[in-house]
């Protein structure tokens, strides 16, 4: 924690999480809570919730959670320290300088330093493009149909063909060396010292989602090669967390994003009026890059390239959102090559056509791999449907499984019960797609690693203290924070079980213990999580008395592992024997 805890806690006190979020998200009243939309998934009715009393918020779609720290963290892509910071402008707190350790000044400084170097470089290449030296470019541009308007939103610009202009202009500004070069602007050789990595390109800057620069990329005005040059990755600059364009397709209120392949193509779309387009940064889609675009929609329309490369990417990508749980359909570019010439010659109204008749994600599959079977021969022919039916498999759900086999029946003309009959010993051969199961409640899940097997009660134990405090006491009379044997669960534990041994109970001030997004939304989840329903006491008693127990066990296995490692886990492996035995007899009264 970089700030003091107290101050932390003032400027969230001071920041009501019902203000701070109905300024971004529409919310309505309903009963202790307030609903709205989450913006955090795409979604029709309104599954986020964000608790006045609780001060935090949970949206019972995707699991997103937290303080007012965490969702401004997470909406604004702000770090912890930034996000104290707006909402302590916001409530007019006066924040110390930071107190950083050293460790992480220097590392946060040095974030700060590669954000202020790329923003300089922009604005010098942004400038040349419109001065006399950078008209080849302009001319290249504006012959490639952007207007002035495209150029300046994507914050176009020049790199000259005059060797060393940029580490001239940098190092004019203050900036040293080491960290030009760190930023991947300039390359170092012993016979040149320090010289321009972009020479005589057009350059796109990458931003993130807040509209920072975070790398380019450079392309040449004719056929040479590379055609494009990147930006090294860099402490700021993740080419498998961005996407270029998601910092206006964010907010660009479409239901869905366009996925294309290019800068070009993400450029042109935007001036075609359709914001939602993004594309990867000159690497494959990666499955980051999926879950940064579930946060804000639920379906990707590709469009790839057409040709043999582009399918490949698409199939790829296909996948990828898949296991991300994101929709797929795929936007037919033919007779054109890539989204920006489709645009070019056929306008905008018959793109938004192709976006209405997209192929469904797996149809378009089974297309492509229609092309590597012959059809008119029946060998050829029987192949090619076995391969249909080991692909359906690949649903697990049985419902949605048995509409593909419906669909793909009729489209391919194979006898509904014949193709059923492959897909089933096709499954009953691979063992795939077992008849599915669902439990009814959350406990009783299908087979779970040893390692969710020994989170899972700790989890549990947690949750059913932070819905029902009060059972606080007969829980502490077994269990200290030292068994929770995850470290995120201990923590908690040792805040939560301090607070309430002094009878406070405040879930919120404990989430800002973490400074790591990902963390607050794990923390936030232990207090959201419903616990199946137990209708009697009796029930609920055993319940309770099995998670202890299972707590408790593992707990004494970790530190019965640990005995000489850690000085203090004799201590525990003899208090774990002890109540292991104890509870082993007893059971737990839910009694007052
Ligand atoms: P394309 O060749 O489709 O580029 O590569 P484009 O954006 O459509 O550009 P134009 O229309 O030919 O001018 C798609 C993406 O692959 C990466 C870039 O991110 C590019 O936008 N790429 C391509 C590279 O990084 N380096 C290359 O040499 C080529
Ligand atoms: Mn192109």
């Amino acid at each position: 924690m970089y700030y003091p805890d107290e101050l932390v806690e003032e400027v969230r006190m001071k920041n009501d999480i019902v203000d701070v979020i109905s300024g971004y998200v529409r919310l309505q009243k309903k009963g202790a809570n307030h609903f709205g939309l989450c913006p955090f998934h795409n979604e029709k009715s309104p599954s986020f919730s964000v608790s006045g009393g609780k001060q935090m918020y949970y949206c019972f779609g995707c699991g997103a959670g937290g303080n007012v720290f965490t969702f401004v963290m997470n909406y604004e892509n702000y770090t912890f320290a930034e996000a104290v910071k707006m909402l302590a402008d916001r409530a007019g707190v006066d924040l110390p300088e930071m107190e950083y350790s050293e460790e992480v000044r220097k590392k946060e400084g040095r974030r700060t330093r590669l954000l202020e170097v790329n923003k300089a470089a922009a604005t010098y290449f942004y400038y040349q493009l419109r001065s006399p030296k950078g008209e080849a470019g302009y001319r290249y541009l504006a012959g490639r149909a952007l207007d002035k308007e495209t150029m300046h939103k994507f914050g176009l610009g020049f790199a000259c063909m005059s060797g060393n202009s940029l580490v001239q202009y940098l190092r004019s500004k203050g900036y040293a060396d080491d960290l030009i070069q760190e930023a991947g602007l300039a390359g170092f050789d012993e016979r040149y010292g320090l010289h321009d990595k972009f020479w005589n390109r057009v350059m796109f800057p990458i931003q993130d989602i807040n509209h920072r620069v975070i790398g380019f990329g450079g392309r040449v005005m004719g056929d040479a090669k590379p055609k494009y040059l990147n930006s090294p990755e860099t402490m700021i600059f993740d080419k498998s967390r961005n996407l270029y364009g998601l910092n206006f397709a964010r907010t660009s209120r479409q239901n869905n994003v366009i996925l294309c392949e290019g800068y070009m193509d993400v450029i042109a779309m935007h001036q075609a009026g359709f914001t939602q387009a993004v594309a990867s940064l000159g690497t494959a889609f990666t499955s980051g890059q999926a879950s940064l675009l579930k946060r804000y929609v639920k379906e990707a329309l590709l469009a790839y390239d057409s040709d043999g490369a582009g399918v490949k990417a698409a199939l790829r990508a296909i996948g990828i959102l898949k296991e991300t749980g994101l929709n797929g359909r795929v936007i037919r570019m033919e007779p054109y090559k890539d989204p920006d010439e489709f645009i070019k010659n056929l306008g905008a109204e018959a793109f938004r056509e192709r976006m209405e008749q997209a192929e469904n994600s797996f149809f378009f599959e089974l297309r492509m791999m229609e092309r590597d079977y012959n059809l008119e021969d029946p060998e050829g022919k029987t192949s090619f449907h076995r391969e249909i039916a080991k692909k359906l498999c690949g649903f697990s759900e049985e419902v949605e499984r048995d509409n593909y086999m419906q669909a793909v029946a009729e489209r391919y003309r194979i006898g509904y019960e014949n193709l059923k009959k492959l897909v089933v010993s096709y499954a009953a051969r691979t063992g795939l797609a077992a008849p599915v199961t669902r439990p009814k409640s959350g406990l009783s899940r299908k087979q779970n690693t040893p390692e969710e097997n020994r989170k899972k009660p700790q989890r549990l134990l947690l949750t059913w203290i932070t819905e029902e405090p009060g059972v606080y006491p007969k829980v502490a009379k077994y269990v200290t924070p030292e068994d929770f044997t995850e470290e995120l669960y201990r923590k908690v534990a040792e805040r939560l079980f301090e607070g309430l041994s002094r009878g406070e109970y405040n879930p919120a001030a404990l989430i800002s213990m973490f400074t790591d997004e990902e963390e607050q939304r794990e923390a936030a989840a232990l207090f959201n999580t419903k616990l199946a329903r137990l209708e009697t006491k009796q029930e609920r008693e055993k319940a309770l008395h099995d998670i202890v127990y299972a707590v408790k066990k593992n707990s004494y296995e970790y530190y019965s592992g640990r005995l000489g490692a850690e000085v203090n886990a004799i201590n525990q492996v003899i208090a774990g024997k002890k109540a292991l035995e104890e509870l082993s007899k007893t059971h737990i009264s839910l009694d007052e």
